[in-house]
């Protein structure tokens, strides 16, 4: 048990992604932190001013501020600071979509039994409308009846967190007006920008709405691939088409069209479960006519369909894919920042699709460690040994160093025959090769 609450300005619960990005930024704005973490391994690290995960800016901070104005520890104070947020996990069940909320539940609980009686908590865990008021506003006042609190999403993108932190707006939903004038005033430290709404459902609702419709938008660009594919017609060229000039505003009218995305795979701890949350907040709808839902399935779907059309396409260069070395390139879910997470990435079930149907499959990223990479089901390479051993090199995720190493190896025609399979297509306008040696493709379209 630590006792620190007078030297506190906040705690955070949780140390993960959000938990410690945000610690860190309350820190670097002059606020005293205490982390409140159940693995000991994240505390030594926040302790000893070192980040466990990539985060672009994080660790010159915790190497400023650790063992000063932050602390981090397993236990609880005696006495919670005026204001604690909640950015622990809230997963869903991975074979049945239903949330898991006992992690919340157990932090609401220790919560109660410390605040300050006219405390601030603020819910930053992404949670199914209402869960904030029937949940943990329940918990607390069921100790605490004057208890202030208020959702306050967490919506910034991995690999610039700490920029959006003090740049996106705040968006905030409380139970009552004391609780949302503590809680602005409280992210008015971390950003100029705060945007109110009458109430915690609505800001639950917001980050849900923001989440899944970026599920929705890439599932469309998936949406049109498998059309294109069907009648053999490359996606790119039909959302250049559709996209060229169609954006800009309409003479005399205030009309900005929506761009169509392009396809690829969309992971990452949040857009694979969030949409799952929204679906428990559908009441009594029918979820089978839920936009998100068929977005989610269809997008969930997209390795396993390539794995199958990279198959085919192996096919093609080799008469025995049994023996074929692959170079799956990208473990991380996304390129673009770059990260090193692994939650949601399309990589496992990409590989683990064609593990027993090729002979090799060596595995690179440029973020994520060989450990990783190995659990993933991939033996680790660097990437010019990679590039140089494989019979097929698969593009899972789009990190721009691919674009160079790649295209920089192949820019001398390869004396074999090689599929090059480019789920982002990153290497079409300028990275392969037009030689009769390599096969290039893009999610389910042969290129060239
Ligand atoms: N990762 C993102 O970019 C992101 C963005 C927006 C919102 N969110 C949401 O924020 C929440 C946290 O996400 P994350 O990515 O940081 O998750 P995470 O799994 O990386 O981290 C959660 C941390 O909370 C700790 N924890 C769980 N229960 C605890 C308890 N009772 N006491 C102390 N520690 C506890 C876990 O050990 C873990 O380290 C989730 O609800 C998530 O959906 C995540």
């Amino acid at each position: 048990m630590v006792s620190r609450a007078a030297r506190h300005d906040v705690a955070i619960v949780g140390l993960g992604y959000v938990g410690i990005t945000l610690a860190a930024a309350l820190a670097d704005a002059g606020l005293r932190v205490l982390g409140i973490e159940r693995r000991r391994e994240v505390v030594d690290s926040v302790n000893s001013g070192r980040s466990y995960i990539y985060e672009p800016g994080i660790d010159a901070i915790l190497a400023r501020c650790a063992g000063g104005s932050l602390h981090a520890a397993t236990g609880w104070p005696d006495e919670l600071p005026p204001v604690t947020i909640i950015c622990v996990s809230t997963p869903a069940d991975p074979s049945t979509g239903a949330p898991d909320l006992s992690n919340l539940k157990d932090a609401a609980a220790q919560i109660s039994r410390r605040m300050p009686p006219d405390g601030l908590v603020v819910v930053r865990s992404t949670v199914p409308v209402g869960t904030s008021r029937t949940l943990v506003l329940a918990t607390l006042r069921g100790r605490n009846p004057e208890a202030s609190l208020a959702f306050c999403p967490e919506r910034t993108v991995q690999g610039a967190a700490l920029m959006e932190l003090r740049n996106l707006p705040q968006v905030i939903g409380a139970v009552d007006d004391r609780s949302a004038d503590l809680a602005e005033r409280f992210f008015s430290r971390l950003t100029d920008s705060i945007v109110r709404l009458s109430s915690p459902e609505a800001a639950e609702m917001v980050k849900l709405v923001n989440n899944c419709h970026t599920d929705l938008l890439y599932g469309f660009g998936n949406e049109v691939a498998l059309l294109a594919s069907t009648h053999g017609i490359d996606p790119l060229e039909v959302i250049r088409g559709a996209n060229e000039g169609y954006t800009e505003r309409a003479e005399g009218l205030a009309v900005v069209r929506p761009r169509i995305a392009k396809p690829g795979f969309v992971g990452g701890g949040c857009l694979s479960k969030d949409p799952y949350l929204l679906l428990e907040s559908l009441g009594d709808r029918d979820p089978s006519l839920s936009l998100v839902r068929c977005a989610r399935k269809l997008n969930e779907s997209m390795p396993g369909t390539a794995a199958e059309d990279f198959m085919r396409m192996l096919g093609r260069i080799t008469a025995d894919p049994g023996a074929a070395t692959v170079l799956a390139c990208g473990m991380a879910y996304k390129g673009i920042p770059e990260t090193d997470d692994l939650r949601g990435t399309p990589a496992a079930p990409f590989i683990s699709s064609i593990a027993g149907r090729v002979g090799r499959i060596l595995g690179h990223d440029y973020r994520v460690s060989p450990e990783c990479t190995a659990g993933l089901g991939a033996e680790p390479v660097a990437i010019h040994d990679g590039i140089a051993a494989a019979d097929a090199i698969v593009l899972l995720n789009d990190h721009p160093g691919y674009r160079r190493d790649i295209a920089g190896a192949l820019s001398t025609p390869p004396g074999r025959k090689i599929l090059v399979y480019d789920c982002w297509r990153i290497l079409t306008d300028s990275g392969v090769p037009e030689t009769e040696n390599v096969l290039y493709a893009g999610l389910c379209h042969e290129v060239r």
